[in-house]
């Protein structure tokens, strides 16, 4: 059994330069995963399913995902602002066929047609991600290990080495982990634990999170999450989001 982990772990540290290297460098596709028409896979078409969404029913991105796609830690409702295109369409697909397990967004990706997905995620990855952050203030020692250094006698990497300095993110593959609410954090890497989200590119973040203890996941969760990212300028407020919300889930 440790032989097996072990040799999981070294495949998947090989792997994370091979990735690296081959798949996240000018990966921000227009989402060529798509089989529709070449105009739905225009930033404009996403752009209005993003703000008003889509005749079929999905919500406005925007309510939850905020105006410019910064995402709303009071929800859980992560950033999509930056993250590459094929990874969102990834998602998508994940939620409408229920690998990846979420009630919200479940309803929302099967009212898009897989031409539409590819737009909107087109859409989302043409905004600015977030400015450089400062490092991490919460999660105690134990989160900054993780992050920074892992724990090398477990095989575990640490998470900076795939999610880049103070977890801004690596390209398309490897999102951006900073800012993004401890809770959700935490909800993803249990989700891994119990195959109720996709392995992800060569089941690394499988692997990664079969690792963590419950102490792990709480404290390297709470430091991502305390990592500071540069405030989004035009942002909604928190009281419009919310009544936003009560819009999207109850029409
Ligand atoms: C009612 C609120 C709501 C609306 C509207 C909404 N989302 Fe979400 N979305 C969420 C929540 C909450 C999550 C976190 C799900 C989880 O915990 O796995 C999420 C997660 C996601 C993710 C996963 C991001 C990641 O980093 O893995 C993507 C992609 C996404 N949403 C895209 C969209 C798109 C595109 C639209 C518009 C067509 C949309 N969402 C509309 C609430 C919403
Ligand atoms: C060997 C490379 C590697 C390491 C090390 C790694 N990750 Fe990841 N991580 C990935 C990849 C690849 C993805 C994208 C998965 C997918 O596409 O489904 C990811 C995705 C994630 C996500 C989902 C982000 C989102 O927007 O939904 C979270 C959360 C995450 N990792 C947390 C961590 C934490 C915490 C650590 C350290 C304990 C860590 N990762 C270490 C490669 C890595």
């Amino acid at each position: 059994m440790l032989a097996v982990i072990g040799l999981v772990g070294l495949m998947a540290i090989e792997a994370r330069a091979q990735t690296a290297a081959t798949l996240s460098t000018g990966t921000r596709s227009t989402g060529t995963r798509s089989t529709g028409t070449p105009s739905t896979g225009t930033p404009d078409v996403g752009a209005t399913i993003a703000q008003k969404g889509n005749a079929p029913g999905a919500a406005p991105c925007t309510t939850c995902h905020g105006v410019r796609g910064e995402g709303n830690a009071a929800i859980g409702a992560p950033r999509l602002a930056g993250l590459g295109a094929s990874y969102i369409v990834e998602q998508l697909d994940a939620f409408a066929d229920k690998q990846r397990e979420n009630a919200i967004m479940l309803p929302i990706a099967q009212a898009l047609p897989v031409a539409e997905r590819a737009a909107v995620a087109a859409h989302f990855s043409r905004l600015p991600p977030p400015e450089a952050g400062v490092p991490g203030t919460a999660g105690g020692n134990l989160g900054a290990k993780l992050a920074l250094r892992g724990r090398w006698s477990e095989k575990l990497p640490g998470c900076e080495q795939c999610h880049g300095p103070e977890g801004m993110g690596v390209g398309a593959v490897f999102p951006p982990l900073a800012g993004l609410p401890a809770h959700y954090i935490e909800a993803q890497l249990r989700a891994w634990k119990i195959a109720a989200r996709p392995p992800g590119p060569l089941g690394l973040m499988a692997a990664v999170a079969g690792r963590l203890s419950n102490d792990d996941i709480t404290a390297v969760a709470a430091y991502f999450a305390s990592i500071g990212v540069a405030p989004q300028t035009g942002g909604i407020k928190a009281g419009a989001i919310k009544s936003g919300v009560v819009r999207g889930t109850t029409p």
